[in-house]
């Protein structure tokens, strides 16, 4: 069956693809490095949830960018796992999309040479995940490191994908991405789309430590499906306002990564009301505000926590999805890559 939809531009000019049942696709993607944490889930999963009824989705265990930093080979099968099982009990429903892993499919590394040509060497430079990570990795700055932009770009266009949810830390990429979209369309014909990020309120939360965004490699975060007795142990000592030295101390919550970063995003206006009476007032301490927020936050991961356990249970299954997933995106992206091809002229037959 041919995906074949149409491209045309959208309410705010930017050149958008429809697939055949006139739905806007979405891609985005997640790094199998180690667990998924509440940064992902509210920066990004669970926007992909939102995203579910409305747009043709697409999500993918994106494991070839993971090679660009030292890693156990062994570790990469369950680390794969671990990822599809955390994100399909985040609410990824494998009837409403397709969730597969970027190496199953070999057309993204093939259309990302196809991009290298058409990207700026300047545009690169100046990414700001490859600075922070060539200093965090200094013994590893390898070239697929610099060209991690330009695989993503082709993990979204493979897809012919407009729409992009990500934390704001991805913002830049996916604007390269549109860059690299255009200049592959200036010099060879409108074959793919020009992408568009879409943030939530949640685009940065920061890490326990107050001071750094949440991140797996800074060792400052909460797992999604984190045991409630280590997720308490990690909550009891972290960094409030500093106002509230003693629990007679008013504070301001909005200067407070507890609230900001947390509370704002698990609890009910009403408790943040009460926060915000309490705090301000001194009438309740640091401690009873995160007893409250260890609650909230736990009426949501247990759920998600529970139905991981479910599913780890069940690796059939969860192999299952993966291998249909990767199967419609091969058959997808056969047909794009065709596309991009005959547009460069690299056809031998076609003299
Ligand atoms: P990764 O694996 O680092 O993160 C997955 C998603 O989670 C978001 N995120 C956050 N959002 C808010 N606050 C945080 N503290 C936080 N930490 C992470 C990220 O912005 C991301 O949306 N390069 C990408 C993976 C990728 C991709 C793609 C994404 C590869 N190809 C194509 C979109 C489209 C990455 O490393 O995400």
């Amino acid at each position: 069956m041919s995906d074949q939809g149409t491209m045309k531009r959208d309410a705010n000019d930017y050149l958008t693809y429809y697939n055949a049942s006139g739905k806007v696709r979405t891609f985005s993607g997640i790094q199998p490095s180690g667990e998924v944490h509440i940064g992902n889930y509210l920066g990004a999963i669970s926007n992909w949830v939102k995203f579910l009824d409305d747009y043709d989705c697409f999500f993918c265990i994106v494991d070839h960018h993971a090679t660009t930093i030292a890693y156990d080979p062994a570790r990469m099968p369950a680390r794969v796992f671990d990822a599809a099982v955390a994100n399909i009990a985040a609410g990824l429903d494998p009837e409403r999309c397709v969730i597969f892993v970027q190496s199953e499919v070999p057309e993204h590394t093939e259309l990302a040479w196809v991009f290298n040509t058409v990207t700026p060497f300047g545009d690169l430079s100046r990414m700001t995940q490859f600075k922070q990570k060539s200093q965090q990795h200094e013994e590893n700055i390898n070239v697929g490191l610099f060209t991690y932009p330009v695989l993503q770009a082709a993990d979204i266009l493979l897809y012919k994908a407009s729409a992009v949810p990500v934390g704001e830390d991805q913002v830049q990429h996916i604007e390269l991405a549109r860059e690299i979209a255009r200049k592959f369309n200036t010099r060879y014909g409108d074959v793919f789309p020009e992408c568009q990020a879409h943030l939530t309120p949640a685009k940065r939360i920061m890490g326990l430590d107050g001071e750094n965004k949440m991140s797996k490699s800074l060792g400052n975060t909460i797992g999604l499906l984190e045991e409630p007795e280590s997720i308490w142990k990690k909550l009891g000592p972290a960094k409030t306002d500093e106002r509230r030295k003693r629990k007679t101390d008013p504070g301001v919550p909005e200067d407070c990564n507890v609230y900001t970063s947390y509370h704002s995003y698990f609890s009910s206006p009403e408790d943040l009301s009460w926060i915000q009476e309490g705090c301000t007032t001194a009438g309740i301490g640091c401690l009873q505000c995160k007893k409250r927020l260890f609650k909230n936050m736990l009426a949501v991961l247990d759920p998600i926590r529970e139905k991981a356990t479910g599913l780890r249970a069940r690796p059939d299954f969860v192999h299952e999805v993966l291998s249909a997933g990767a199967e419609r995106c091969r058959g997808i992206a056969a047909e794009v890559i065709e596309e991009a091809r005959t547009a460069m002229g690299l056809h031998r037959n076609r003299v």
